[in-house]
Order: structure tokens, then sequence, then C-alpha cells
């Protein structure tokens, strides 16, 4: 199969059109078998809850090319786990797990072309998506649902590209309410990150970073990433909260720095204040934001720098990084059984 005639290693993180999608739909309680079809356009009517009251979700995951052509999907079983929560959350049906992975499964088999080729530097992001369609004017649940899967071939997420450090700046805004929908993927948490950001990317940042909304003392998390700091005594901290994401890249780095390299491991609350000195290395983590480090970060009106004053990436995050790539592309051992290959 050829691929596409791409500079893969140019690519930043857009969409890109690619030449299939896989769609579903749901009514009266039964899902429809699903297709692959070619437009990037969704009819939707214009009383969709989608449209008015954010009934909507999304998943996040990628595909890699490996040294021996297989393209291995990175732990799609959790996406769909995390996909049925949300839709719990938003009273949305459940995508089954069989139609779920067929659609990931099909999405990107259909589009191998278009999958970056083994060190390119590149990945086929997957984008699953959950949406309310058809009329609905009061604030009612859908009648109908839409699911889809689309892929786009992507580079890295933040500017700097690669494994390379960036910094963040700590928010007045809240991402989240202790009892609300932080901890699912839910559409409606992002928009009002996009004023929270531009108010970080006016300060030099490349993003938010939230803190409890509570309190404004304990770390949450990135606009897009969850949180990952290095501490003194090989330990990995990480934020313990109800209101952020469960990142699956977390979760995978978490058990990468327990089970590999022998750290000690903590999820537990963070105090910003009382800790940030304790910080050795700090790390943004996520499916887009795969592992990048945080130099430096905004906070009470001064720049808090970490590891080699904030522009090298430190040895934890480096070790780190490599392992979870390695196992991504199948370059590693993967104990864990975490990669799946597509059936081409
Ligand atoms: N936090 C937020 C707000 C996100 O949007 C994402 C991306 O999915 C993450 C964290 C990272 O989650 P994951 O590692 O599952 O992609
Ligand atoms: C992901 O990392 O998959 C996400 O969904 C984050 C998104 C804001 C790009």
């Amino acid at each position: 199969m050829e691929k596409k005639n791409i500079e893969w290693s140019k690519l930043g993180f857009e969409y890109t059109k690619t030449d299939y999608r896989f769609s579903a739909t749901w009514e009266d309680g039964e899902w429809s078998p699903g297709e692959l079809v070619t437009s990037e356009y969704i009819q939707l009517h214009e009383g969709s809850p989608a449209l008015h009251y954010a009934q909507q979700c999304f998943e996040g995951l990628k595909a890699q090319t490996a040294k021996d052509g297989r393209i291995l999907l990175f732990r799609a079983d959790l996406n769909c786990e995390r996909m049925r929560n949300t839709s719990d959350r938003l009273s949305m049906p459940r995508v089954p797990e069989a139609l779920f992975l067929r659609g990931v499964t099909e999405a990107v088999r259909a589009n191998a072309a278009w999958v970056p080729p083994y060190g390119s530097g590149a990945s086929l992001y997957i984008r699953p998506l959950l949406i309310g369609v058809g009329s609905n004017m009061g604030l009612r649940p859908a009648k109908q649902y839409e699911f889809r899967v689309i892929v786009c071939p992507v580079g890295p997420y933040y500017k700097s590209g690669g494994l390379s450090v960036i910094s963040l700046a700590v928010s007045d805004f809240d991402r989240a309410a202790p009892q609300g929908l932080g901890d699912v993927k839910a559409g409606a948490n992002y928009p009002g990150g996009l004023y929270a950001t531009r108010k970080a990317q006016e300060l030099g940042a490349y993003e938010a970073l939230y803190l409890d909304a509570a309190q404004h003392r304990y770390i949450e998390e990135a606009g897009s990433a969850n949180i990952v700091i290095a501490a003194k005594g090989n330990t990995l901290l990480t934020p313990k909260s109800s209101a952020i994401l469960p990142s699956i890249t977390r979760r995978s780095i978490m058990d990468i720095a327990k089970h590999e390299l022998g750290m000690h491991t903590e999820e537990r609350p963070i105090d910003l204040r009382a800790e940030i000195d304790t910080f050795e290395e700090v790390a943004a983590c996520g499916t887009a934001a795969v592992l990048s480090p945080v130099g430096k970060l905004w906070y009470d009106g001064a720049w808090h720098h970490f590891y080699g004053k904030g522009e090298t990436v430190g040895p934890v995050m480096q070790k780190l990084y490599d392992i979870l790539c390695q196992i991504q592309r199948g370059e590693r051992a993967d104990p864990f059984g975490w990669t799946r290959a597509v059936a081409l």
C-alpha cells in the first residue's frame, strides 16, 4: 500500500481530511451496524442537542507504525471505557465496546495510506465523537445519536515540537467544578479554556494550568493534558482530584515509572504553594501532548523554573518519554499488553 505524499516530519496538530470516516447511528435503543463514509460533513438538524446544549463527547487516541510495518493502537479499550463513563454522565447511549473498537479499527485500516511511516515522528490521531442529533428544543436527551470516528495524521501538539520544553501559566479561571464534568471527556469542558489559554499565552506560556476550583490551592491539570512531577526520593507524583480527566497516558506513565524504572509513585492532592520548591521535573502528559516537560510555570506573578533552568529536558522525563514511545511504536517489549496491531 502506497503512503500519501506528505512531508510527515512537518506535520503539526491540525485537521487533515483523510479518505474515510466510520459512522454509526442510534435510534429507539438500537445502534446501526455502522459503515465507512467519505463525506467529512455531518448533516445536523438545527434543533440538535449537540448544538444547543453541548450533548456531545469525544475521545482521542493514536496509531503508530512499527518498524515491521504493523499499525499499533495504544490502549483503545480504555478510550472506550472512558467514552462509556462520559456518555453515562451526559445521558447519552453507550457505544458498545465491539462497535467502538470496530469503528476505530475500520477507520484506521481504510486510511492506512495516511498512517505516518515508522521513523517519521508523526502519528495517526484518532478522534471518536458521539453527538446528540435530531430535533429537540427542551432540555432533554437527544432521540438520535451519531458515533463517528475520524482520523488525521498529526505531528507534535505544542509548537516547540517533539520532546521539547514547554511553559504553563497558572490560571485564575477554573476548568471544572468539583462535582461537575471535569472527569469526563465532554466537549463542553473545553471552550471555557480557550480564553484561559489566550490569557496564559499573553504571559508567554503555551497553556493554562488549572488549580482546584474550591480553594485554588491544589494542582489539577493543564487545558489539554494531565500533570506528572518528579520529586525527591525517586518519586513520581500526580494530582489526585475528582475533577480532572483520567488520562490514559498518565496512567501508563505512572505504571512505567513504577514497574520499569522502580520509582515510587504517588497520586495525591498536590498543594502548589507549599510544594513547588520540591518539584524537580514537571511534565504535561496526554495523547496529543505525549510527555511535554514543563520548564517554567507562571504562578503568583513570577516564573518558577524547574530542571536545568527550565530549558533542558530532565533525566526522569526523558526516560519516561523514551519508554512510552518505544512501547507505542513496538520498539520495546510491551510487558503490559498495551498495544494491539490493526489487521490490515
Ligand atoms: N486532560 C485533558 C483535559 C485532555 O483533554 C486530555 C486529552 O485527552 C488529557 C488530559 C490526556 O488524556 P489521555 O492521556 O487519555 O489522552
Ligand atoms: C488528546 O490529547 O487526545 C486530547 O483530546 C486533547 C485535545 C485538546 C487535543
